[in-house]
């Protein structure tokens, strides 16, 4: 095996699940899932019921091997139990044979979340019997498909079914109980057992499960892993490693629930739950685990700290968000955890084959005219691959690779805001097109390791995930300042060598006055929460790269990184600024411009400048879309606002008022902390209980919106009958809500173009005066 290549015989694929691609929820007689209603947004998903042929097409076009794809349980058995649904097993029957024609290995999941509402309506996970229906359908669909499939799995990831559905309530069904949490995790266990018993009674080759298993890290040992803990952390990390991880692994691989588990479970439901017998049950020999990897678990001691509720019996523990490179959602990228993990596995659950059967990421991809060029995805594969390789060097028995996954789907309760896919999906035309990831991996399969050469582009961020430190510590490091531990220093200084990463034009720039580099400033990084912001900060790089400029990024977020970019600046390290976006009162961009540096701005600042910017008319947007609303026939209008430091928000709450006192009304308004869905249901909520007459609302971000139509529904407000919904920014998902919602349009591509434009030309010394593009009415079904 070379430093890139992979064992023989390694398998190669992807994963994707029902409920999140196969739409057609009505279709040939398949009854309600639990998700069907809880998810806010359209379940059309990627309408793959019908477009199976193409999908599987586009797998073959891709050189996978392997498929692993999930079995909707309310499609085969309607009601849950009972009587077997031909039609929707003639589905699946298609599926296989298609990807057998393929040369593509089926792999079977039974149970990915899609639980039939009626098993739902008598209990349940927390009902015992609930297990037994689950083995009685696992050997009708084997009866069926049993021929043309090898492995099968039984469930996919139990503890985010019991602990996000039944415990934190934010996944189907929604309850929040720690006791039915608890009972939901026995009982899969249990339907998991049975299953296996099922699934060998028919002759099943190869049975599994699939676990995500979480390395659990205190903050200090992600960039060491060695890190010898306090006593105190050292419990922290061992309690939440037995709820995460051995509370499945250990009753399925020994027969027995973790000792110091038991009181936990004791506390919050007692045992009753847990019968004689159950656990050999449980223990039946399985082939194969699979394992999901994406983020560590980061954790620490804190005695005030009560308990998570998606971990019962976590009181005294803090979840730390670290310093690390994330992905959109949020997660901290580090791969070096996907070798500790398999290592830990093959160590400590010795004599079961493992495949990685879930790994990938969500970025903000940008559609341009000459497709989808998804770096970060590609960087984040490849280091976990790398990781993977190492622990396979090491002895671990991974026999496979499945990225999370094909397409852009339906992601749970974010809908299809997150882009998980290698091949991108419109949602407008269903119309498929592989991202440079796809193509990239393709090569890797064909190859059977990665390309010796890296992405010609590595960026700050795949230094940053490679080092396992911050983006900014990176940065402090090519910058060469004193702050940063000869340990950490060298470990970036490595990863730089490895990567082949140009730090930036400094070195050129002490021969050439002119650096040709330009500096983009992100003064807030709103991870997560704004998806749009990204996708212009990404499209205006390439922009600018395409034009031939070196692009340095940096971080504006403390009082510290403005003092290193001013002098960056005067350096002379770059001929220009872009700074995205000022949403704080400060004065960075002035301090800049005196410089005398071209500055350009994303966003109107705060305070009253000379520095030009481009900008999209939010005060004119939210005129439009509250004056439809009055159009409509509405009288009692609320407007759910988001934070008032930044300047759009206070921009479109002033275009609100305009509309609302020329139409004589007045204004009825709720604050969200933050631009996210549950800001939006929360502030919805306290609208509807204030004002029983309110027959519209209009929030600030789509965001809120679609928590303002999660919210309507709770409080079972028909939209847009009893209610109109308008949002703000046409992000992806909102054409893609039940009701679709009615939104105003922020133009991303003209955006991230007019900024390009306005620095290239200040940068050729020519005159240039702000921009602001129009902001349009898109009228959906909300309204
Ligand atoms: C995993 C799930 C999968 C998808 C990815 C992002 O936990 O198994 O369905 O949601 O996360």
């Amino acid at each position: 095996m070379s430093t890139t290549s992979f064992p023989e015989g390694f398998v190669w694929g992807v994963s994707t699940s029902a409920f999140q691609i196969e739409g057609a929820t009505s279709a040939d007689g398949r009854g309600p899932s639990i998700w069907d209603g809880f998810s806010a947004d359209r379940v059309e998903a990627c309408d793959h019921y019908h477009r199976h042929p193409e999908d599987v097409q586009l797998m073959k076009d891709l050189g996978m091997a392997a498929y692993r794809f999930s079995v909707s349980w309310a499609r085969v058995i309607p009601a849950g139990s009972g009587k077997v649904n031909e039609a929707g097993l003639d589905f699946y029957d298609r599926l296989l044979d298609e990807l057998l024609a393929a040369g593509i290995t089926p792999y079977a999941t039974l149970y990915h979340w899609d639980l039939p509402q009626a098993i739902e309506d008598n209990g349940g996970w927390p009902a015992r019997d609930t297990a037994r229906h689950f083995a009685d359908y696992a050997a009708a669909v084997h009866d069926r498909l049993g021929d043309r499939v090898d492995t099968w799995f039984t469930l996919n990831e139990p503890w985010v079914a019991a602990f996000l559905g039944y415990g934190a309530g934010i996944h189907a069904p929604g309850r929040k109980s720690a006791a039915d949490a608890f009972t939901a995790a026995h009982h899969m266990l249990l339907a998991h057992g049975l299953a296996v018993q099922a699934l060998r009674a028919g002759g099943a080759a190869k049975v599994g499960a699939v676990l995500n298993i979480s390395p659990v890290l205190t903050p200090a040992q992600v960039s060491d892993f060695g890190r010898t803990l306090s006593e105190e952390d050292a419990e922290a990390v061992t309690r939440i490693d037995a709820l995460a991880n051995r509370q499945f692994l250990d009753p399925m691989l020994r027969g027995a629930y973790p000792a110091d588990l038991l009181p936990i479970i004791e506390r919050s439901v007692g045992l009753g739950h847990v019968q004689d017998g159950d656990l050999g049950l449980i223990a039946q020999p399985i082939d194969l685990l699979g394992v999901n990897y994406y983020t560590p678990l980061v954790v620490q001691a804190q005695p005030s700290e009560p308990a998570d509720p998606a971990f019962p019996g976590s009181e005294g523990v803090l979840f730390c968000t670290v310093p690390t490179a994330v992905t959109a959602m949020g997660w901290s990228i580090v791969p070096n955890c996907l070798s500790l993990l398999l290592g830990r596995l093959s160590r400590e659950y010795p004599g079961i084959d493992l495949m990685v059967t879930e790994n990938g990421a969500d970025f903000v991809d940008v559609v341009t005219g000459d497709g989808i060029h998804d770096v970060d995805r590609i960087n984040f594969i490849e280091e976990h691959l790398r990781a993977l390789r190492a622990a396979v060097e090491d002895g671990a028995p991974v026999r496979g690779y499945l990225v999370w996954t094909l397409l852009d789907n339906l992601e749970w309760s974010d809908g299809y805001q997150r882009k998980f896919g290698l091949v991108h999906v419109d949602f407008a035309t269903q119309r498929r097109r592989p991202k440079d990831s796809a193509l990239w991996y393709r090569d890797v399969i064909a190859r059977n390791g990665l390309p010796e050469t890296r992405q010609k582009r590595p960026t700050l961020e795949t230094v940053a995930a490679r080092a396992g430190v911050s983006r900014a510590t990176v940065s402090r490091v090519v910058n060469g300042e004193a702050s940063v531990s000869p340990e950490v220093r060298a470990a970036v200084m490595q990863a730089v060598r490895e990567l082949g990463y140009v730090p930036n034009a400094a070195a050129r720039s002490l021969v050439t006055r002119r650096t040709n580099a330009i500096a983009l400033v992100l003064s807030v990084p709103r991870q997560g929460g704004d998806p749009l912001t990204a996708a212009v900060v990404q499209y205006v790089t390439s922009l600018l790269e395409g034009a031939g400029k070196q692009i340095t990024l940096m971080l504006a977020d403390t009082a510290e990184s403005h003092r290193r970019i001013v002098s960056h600046v005067e350096a002379g390290l770059s001929d220009g600024v872009v700074l995205l976006p000022p949403e704080r009162a400060d004065t960075l961009a002035e301090r800049l411009s005196r410089i005398g540096v071209p500055v350009v701005l994303l966003g109107k600042p705060p305070i009253a400048s000379l520095v030009p910017y481009v900008d999209v008319d939010n005060a004119g947007g939210a005129t439009t879309a509250t004056e439809h609303l009055i159009a409509r026939g509405r009288r009692t209008i609320g407007m759910i606002c988001g934070p008032m430091d930044l300047v759009a928000v206070q921009d479109r709450l002033a275009g609100h008022r305009e509309a609302l006192q020329r139409a004589g009304m007045r204004p009825l308004l709720a604050l969200a902390d933050d631009l996210t869905r549950a800001a939006g249901k929360a502030a919805a909520h306290r609208l509807l209980g204030d004002e029983p007459s309110l027959d519209a609302i209009f929030a600030a971000s789509d965001q809120l919106a679609i928590g303002a139509l999660q919210a309507a529904r709770e409080a079972g407000r028909r939209v847009p009958e009893d209610l109109a919904i308008v949002g703000f920014d046409d992000v992806d998902a909102a054409s893609a809500t039940t009701p679709a919602l009615t939104t105003v349009r922020v133009p991303v591509a003209d955006q991230a173009l007019a900024l390009a434009r306005l620095m290239l030309s200040r940068l050729e010394g020519r005159h240039t005066t702000s921009v602001v593009l129009p902001a349009r009415l898109v009228v959906r079904d909300s309204t």
